[in-house]
This record gives structure tokens, sequence and C-alpha cells, in this order.
């Protein structure tokens, strides 16, 4: 018989606060979500409100809007004055939970939303192996799986992502030829063929409902040097070449991250550069431990990134694949200079790759 060990109970009870904090973290998170998509916070962000003008300026039932309020007071999201029974959402709160700004965690609870239904299946691939096809979120997602991005662009993809490259931002103005693999919805190549008129840019997905999504917004805002495609990256051509190719958060999605970036090396034109935005963590779980964004993107990884790629018999890389591995793939698909430069968010950094 082993020796049982005592348990700290000092150490005990404060899991067990970590824990209740965690579990309430999640149940908030969802309300978030109904605050986010229900314009709650928009119309509670106006000026200190009573529940009943609140539920009348939001347009919703009064009975659910207090039983939410309860939870945004207690939760430390919302403050109340008693006296008064009025409850505010204070300016410094509100950056985070209205507007199209890139602080708004309102667009993640989205993509949580998602995951959350689709986890039945990926709990059935903890037992039996396999993966779940990417159709099937996109099924329940809609646009959502690419919430995250959606305020992220405008804020900070010019002067933040392409101004973090040297050189890049001359480059466009001077006109070039740009790829944006795995485009998704195409926010990043409209944004840009509208600020570089003299460059032509082309995004390509697997995905038929972004790239559709992708062409109805760069017609209805007009810019004839955009266009998209449906296509897998992995069977890229090498003409037309391009100047710039770039990927945002789309490498260790793919089913064959090997081949792509083989096939973007070739299909660079020569002095062309490759900007590859990815998660910033290590390959080691070791180093990992005590970044702040590191838990949830593990999770993410676990419910999205790696039963996606497994569905099809992918390399199921992850969303932690580790700057380590990431490098030493660019140098094998033959980038013989390879930067890793910060990105305007934490969580991702830019490798920049020429041949
Ligand atoms: C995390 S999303 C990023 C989308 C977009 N770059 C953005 O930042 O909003 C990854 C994208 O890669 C696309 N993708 C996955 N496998 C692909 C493949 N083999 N060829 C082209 N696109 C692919 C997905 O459809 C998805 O739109």
């Amino acid at each position: 018989m082993g020796t049982i060990e005592p348990v700290d109970d000092d150490r005990s009870r404060a899991f067990g606060a970590q824990l209740l904090g965690m579990l309430t973290g999640h149940t908030l998170t969802m309300l978030i979500g109904i605050g986010h998509r229900t314009g709650l916070f928009v119309a509670a962000a106006q000026a200190p409100v009573t529940c009943a003008e609140l539920a009348e300026r939001a347009g919703l039932t009064e009975r659910y809007v207090r039983e939410w309020l309860g939870a945004m007071v207690t939760g430390g999201i919302m403050e109340y004055d008693e006296p008064g029974g009025r409850y505010s959402l204070p300016a410094e709160h509100a950056v985070f939970l209205t507007g199209e700004r890139a602080s708004n965690v309102g667009p993640v609870t989205e993509t949580l939303q998602t995951l959350s239904t689709i986890m039945p299946q990926v709990e059935r691939c903890f037992r039996d192996g396999g993966g779940v096809p990417f159709g099937e979120y996109a099924a329940v997602a809609g646009d959502s799986l690419g919430a995250t991005w959606r305020y992220i662009y405008p804020e900070k993809l010019l002067d933040g992502f392409v101004g973090a490259v040297p050189g890049l931002t001359e480059r466009l103005a001077e006109g070039a030829r740009v790829l944006d693999l795995g485009c998704g919805s195409g926010l990043a190549i409209n944004l840009l063929a509208e600020a570089f008129p003299r460059s032509e840019f082309v995004g390509v997905d697997i995905a038929a409902d972004a790239v559709a999504f992708a062409e109805a917004e760069r017609a209805r805002i007009g810019l004839p040097n955009a266009s998209f495609a449906q296509g897998d990256a992995a069977e890229l051509p090498r003409e037309p070449a391009f100047d710039v190719i770039m990927a945002f958060d789309a490498i260790h999605d793919q089913h064959s991250p090997d081949v792509v970036l083989r096939k973007v090396r070739e299909a660079l034109a020569p002095g062309g550069v490759f900007m590859m935005v990815e998660t910033k963590f290590s390959r080691d779980v070791a180093r990992n431990i005590g970044n702040p964004h590191a838990p949830m993107i593990y999770s993410i990884s676990t419910l999205f990134c790696v039963p996606a790629s497994l569905a099809d018999g992918g390399a199921a890389l992850g969303a932690v694949w580790g700057t380590e591995l990431a490098g030493e793939m660019l140098a094998e698909a033959g980038f013989g200079r390879v930067r890793l430069l910060d990105s305007p968010r934490p969580q991702n950094c830019i490798f920049v790759c020429e041949v």
C-alpha cells in the first residue's frame, strides 16, 4: 500500500476558491454573450438606469433583464446605486463590452458559444479518436468562428500588423501583388485593398461560404483591386507569383502545413515576402505556464483546431504549435531568412519570411 499524502488544507481551500472563480467566470461569460447580442451593454453604457428603463431602452423583457443585472452587479461587471435603484456600466468596463473595437470581448463569446455547442462531438473524439469536420462547426457557427478578429482588423491591421513589418507599408503603397491565404471572410483583404489602391489583392480560402461573404463585401464596398477564390492552400500554384503572401491565424489549422509552406515559398516572386501571423507560444508546455493567454488558446485548440484537423487526417498542429516548431518548418520549406516580430496583440506574433 502506498502512503497517503496529507492534504494541505490551505492549498485545498485556495484551489477551491480558484475553481469557484472559474465556474463563475464561465456563467458570466454566457451572460456577457447575451448582453453583447441583445444590446444590453450598449443601452446600459448610455447613462445609469433602473431595471425597467434598461429593459425598455433595449426592447427586452424586464424579468430577464433583472436577473441578468443581478449577475452583472454581483460579478463586478456593472455597479448598483442602492438608494436610487440605478444600474450603471462604468466607462472603463464599457471599453471591453461595447463598440466595434478590438478590446470588445463580445465576439469572443460568440466563438465560445459555438465551441460549447460542438462539445459532445469533441468528447466522442476523446474516447473514439477521429475528429469533427469543419463543416459541423460552420453549420452552428455562421460567422462566429472568425468573430474574434471582426473588430481587430479595422483597428490593428494597417498600423499594427502591416506597420510592424519593416518596409511593407511602403511596398503596398507603391503597388504589389498580394495573396491572403486562408482569408476567411476577407476582412483583411478588403481593408488592405481600400488602403492601398495601387496594389492588387487576392484572397483564397477553402470555405466556400467564407469566400462568398468576402466577395459580397468586396462588391458592396466597390473594390476593383481585390478578388477572392475558393481553393486549397496545399494546391497553391507557382504562377501567378506574388510579391507578398500573408496568412493570418491560418497556417496551424492546415491539413498539411508543411506542404502549404513549401507552396507559399514557391509562389513568391523574386524578392517576395511571406508574412505569417501566428499564435505566440512555446511548443514546450512548461514554458507556457504563467502566460495568461495559454489556458484559453490550449482550450480552443482542444475544442476546434485539433478535432477539425484530425477529421480529415490532418497534421493537427494545434494552436499552440509553438514558435520553435514554426521556425523549423519555415526553414524546411526553404525560407532562408526568417524574422520573428512582436504583433499588436500579445498572443500573436509575426514571422517575416524571405527566400
Ligand atoms: C482561423 S481562420 C482565419 C481566417 C482569417 N485569416 C482571419 O484572420 O479572419 C483559418 C482559415 O483557414 C482556412 N483554411 C483551412 N484549411 C485551408 C486550406 N487547406 N486551404 C485554404 N484555406 C484553409 C479556414 O477555412 C479558415 O477560414
